[in-house]
């Protein structure tokens, strides 16, 4: 079963709709590695995720966790700003995922930030097969958060809807502005 109310959960339940055996995709922000070790299992050993982030501690945890599944040899860990997406993957990819915010239990002050998240969103965009998905998890009770969802907003309001379709979706009866999601889908016809 879903809970909607869990909006990561959601975000993985959108991208697993679309992400194939033999896909390559990115996870934008690898945190403690659950969104890798999703796409990892969902991309099946001829696949390939990319993943990204500017934390050693969390590459190294996300590193320790593909290990013990031997879930290893199908992803490449770049300890990099998710801005620089494109100096490091150039094929087209079914699916980015980000989830911003900082390390769950580390230093809140190490956290995305709307100029490079939004950058990257930019570089996502372009990278996209057909039918291909990014999913954003969008924390605006957080101070920076707020800022991200106000850059990344606009963005996707204007894309032209002859090339994009896109969600936000978000809960309207939960007090302090709990997480949302966007959910930006390239066209295929
Ligand atoms: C909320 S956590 C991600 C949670 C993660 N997806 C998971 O499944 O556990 C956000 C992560 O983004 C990372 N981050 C911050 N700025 C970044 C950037 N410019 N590029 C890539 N990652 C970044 C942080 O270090 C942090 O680990």
């Amino acid at each position: 079963m879903i809970h909607i109310k869990k909006i990561v959960e959601l975000s993985h339940y959108m991208a697993g709709l679309i992400i194939k055996e033999g896909d390559y995709v990115i996870d934008a922000t690898a945190g403690n590695g659950n969104d890798t070790l999703f796409l990892a299992e969902k991309v099946g050993p001829r696949g390939h995720v990319y993943t990204f982030d500017i934390q050693e501690e969390a590459l190294v945890k996300t590193a320790e966790r593909l290990k013990e599944r031997k879930l290893d040899a199908r992803v490449t860990l770049i300890q990099d700003g998710h801005e620089k997406l494109s100096q490091y993957v150039t094929a087209p990819v079914s699916a980015v995922m980000y989830n911003l915010g900082y390390l769950p239990g580390s230093n809140r002050q190490v956290t995305t930030e709307a100029v490079s998240s939004l950058e990257s969103f930019k570089q996502a965009l372009n990278l996209l097969n057909p039918g291909g998905m990014i999913t954003v998890v969008l924390y605006p009770g957080h101070p920076k958060g707020s800022c991200e969802k106000e850059a990344l907003l606009p963005v996707c309001n204007n894309l032209p809807s002859s090339d994009y379709a896109v969600l936000h979706i978000k809960l309207i009866n939960q007090a302090n502005d709990p997480p949302e999601l966007l959910v930006v889908q390239k066209n295929s016809f």
